[in-house]
């Protein structure tokens, strides 16, 4: 009997249909045993958000501090084959009960020496979170070994509005006719199976073992280059902003919601006048700067790649 842990948080419930879909083909097998662990923050975080619960999330978001989490409940001394750490972006960075599951010493001894599948399913600005958690796979001695991004549906422009309005009134809904659902579509979702059957099948053949990818080959993660400007522009400010806002009080201090105020009209500023812009700008460079784009590509895109030569062997 080999033993998967299936590690998520998700608020509305979108990622851990996404987790538990990629986890269907090993539920189904007689010679697997899947456990799930649903990381649970207290206080819990609100959702649908406040305006301002939102954005106050945003300076230990971004410092990764971890956040108070409900023991995880699993014995003592089990082991897994093989852990799949599925998470959401929150503020360019891992959400923080993620975080605070990475940073935890009962998590650090299961990560320790583990083969580890990271998952994530956000609006599309997943790639600075993808670094931190690496570094705190790295920091754990987990064998990082695949990687599957998947992102909400609809251009930059419609998730802009689409993502937040979803967050702060919980509606997914099609929009003014206008705007697609909110969130991942549900044909990814679907299938994202794909994922589960070549982890079944690199598991029976002992492949699943942390040192090469089980997932290369199956589309599993596309970098959008144009966004990474943007993100390390929106870190630079989120880490200076952050710094600020600690000072000023602790997560739900009113003395941050002046400050959070200011920080609101910087930040949707900063996203209309520097998002495009750097978007339009990378678009227009890239037959000048192709190598390094590539290598770019191939960085974020490790370990499994957006290759799709293997999708006939593992799609429905
Ligand atoms: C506080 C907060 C901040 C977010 N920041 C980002 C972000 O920086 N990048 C991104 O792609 N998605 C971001 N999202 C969207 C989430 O990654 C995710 O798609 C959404 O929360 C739905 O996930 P869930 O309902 O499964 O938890 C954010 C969501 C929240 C609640």
């Amino acid at each position: 009997m080999q033993n998967i842990l299936v590690v998520y948080f998700s608020q509305s419930g979108q990622l851990e249909r996404v987790a538990r879909t990629i986890a269907s083909p090993l539920d189904a097998a007689e010679d697997v045993r899947v456990d799930y662990l649903r990381l649970e923050p207290e206080p819990a975080y609100p959702f649908p958000w406040g305006f301002f619960s939102f954005l106050d999330a945003f300076p230990e978001s971004v410092y990764l501090d971890p956040p108070c989490l409900r023991p995880f409940g699993l014995a003592p001394d089990r082991r897994y084959d093989a852990i799949v750490l599925a998470y959401t972006v929150w503020f360019l960075s891992p959400a923080p009960p993620v975080t605070g599951f990475l940073k935890s010493a009962e998590g650090r001894r299961l990560l320790a020496g583990t083969p580890v599948i990271t998952v994530t399913a956000c609006r599309n600005m997943w790639l600075s979170a993808q670094e931190e958690v690496k570094r705190m796979l790295a920091e754990a001695g987990a064998k990082h070994c695949d990687h599957v991004a998947l992102v909400d549906q609809g251009s930059s422009l419609a998730t802009f509005f689409t993502t937040p309005r979803w967050m702060l009134t919980g509606r997914k809904d099609r929009w003014l006719g206008l705007f697609p659902r909110a969130g991942v579509s549900e044909e990814q979702i679907a299938g994202s199976a794909r994922f589960g059957r070549a982890l079944l099948d690199a598991l029976r053949r002992g492949a699943l073992d942390g040192a090469r990818p089980a997932l290369n080959g199956l589309d599993a993660v596309r970098m959008d280059d144009r966004l990474l400007a943007s993100e390390r522009i929106g870190r630079r400010s989120f880490r200076i902003w952050g710094r600020l806002l600690r000072r000023v009080g602790g997560p739900g201090s009113p003395r941050r919601k002046p400050v959070l105020a200011v920080y609101v009209v910087f930040l949707v500023a900063m996203i209309v006048v520097v998002v495009p812009p750097s978007m339009l700008i990378r678009t227009l460079l890239r037959p000048f700067g192709r190598e390094r784009m590539a290598r770019e590509r191939a960085y974020y895109e490790q370990p499994s790649g957006s290759g799709t030569e293997r999708l006939g062997e593992f799609s429905e």
